[in-house]
């Protein structure tokens, strides 16, 4: 059974009614947290991960809200502290895909992604610290202020033709992570992301479901095996616990080892 060091904290997880998100919701709760499954489409399938949770003895509700619109995710918070007094962890998971070649790219399939991805993590994130700021820290929870966990991705330092607007959000989110690392580390306020690589998720279905594919896939990762969402879980649960209080501004590779880039195994 997973150790509860996150008893009595509350975490907001975005995008966590599917994919890295429901493994990162579920391992926090695992751990203790009491938690706020956000979504934006399909309510059962956050209803699911709001009774697994509760299967551990934990606390969690599902919300709706589009972090991408500022009245939304103001209400989210709003909600929460209404709710649970506070907010400790701010999971920044909420993301998507619109590829398409670089010019073919539509203005809405290139704002769509910036607008969920990237302003979707400011307005949380600012949501967020304005409770951190507001509560100050609670020693008997934790020795930090709070915690924030952007999802970035491989991403953010390789370049990934035919989804520039997705590569373009997660160098972003590196930038707008380290940025608030440094204004907010002196108020105790920790900030790192996590960086995934192939995970075996609905957002790259395609990268996996056929053995073509995943063999293909298999070529970009030294360690020979897709990710799963609890190898992600497990990641956050750390980063979100006073186990890694002296990281912040850090973002964490957890990726089979696809940024070695295996391709200079041979070449180069
Ligand atoms: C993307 C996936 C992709 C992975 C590795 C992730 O950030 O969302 O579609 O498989 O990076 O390229």
């Amino acid at each position: 059974m997973a150790e509860k060091n996150l008893i009595n904290q509350t975490a907001i997880v975005t995008g966590a009614n599917s994919g890295i998100g429901e493994g990162v919701a579920i391992a926090l709760g695992e751990a203790g947290a009491n938690v706020i499954v956000n979504y934006v489409s399909n309510a059962d399938a956050a209803n699911e991960v709001v009774n697994k949770i509760k299967s551990f003895g934990s606390t969690a509700i599902a919300i709706w809200a589009d972090v991408s619109k500022e009245d939304q995710v103001i209400s989210m918070f709003q909600q929460t502290v209404e709710q649970f007094a506070t907010v400790d962890i701010l999971v920044n998971n909420a993301g998507l895909q619109r590829d398409a070649k670089f010019h073919e790219m539509t203005l809405a399939q290139w704002q769509l992604v910036i607008d969920v991805n990237l302003t979707g993590q400011f307005l949380c994130a600012r949501e967020a610290i304005r409770e951190f700021l507001r509560r100050g820290i609670v020693p008997e929870r934790s020795v930090a202020c709070g915690k924030i966990i952007c999802m970035s991705s491989v991403h953010e330092i390789i370049p990934w033709s035919g989804h520039a607007n997705y590569a373009t959000s997660k160098g972003g989110i590196k930038m707008l992570m380290q940025s608030m690392a440094q204004e907010y580390g002196r108020e105790k306020i920790r900030v790192n992301s996590i960086c995934p690589g192939a995970i075996k998720t609905p957002i790259n279905k395609s990268a996996w479901e056929t053995p073509e594919a995943y063999n293909s896939l298999m070529t970009l990762i030294p360690y020979d095996r897709i990710g799963v969402p609890e190898d992600i879980g497990k990641l956050a649960v750390f980063l979100a616990s006073d186990d890694s209080d002296y990281i912040t501004g850090a973002s964490i590779f957890i990726d089979g080892g696809m940024t070695v880039f295996e391709g200079f195994a041979t070449g180069g």
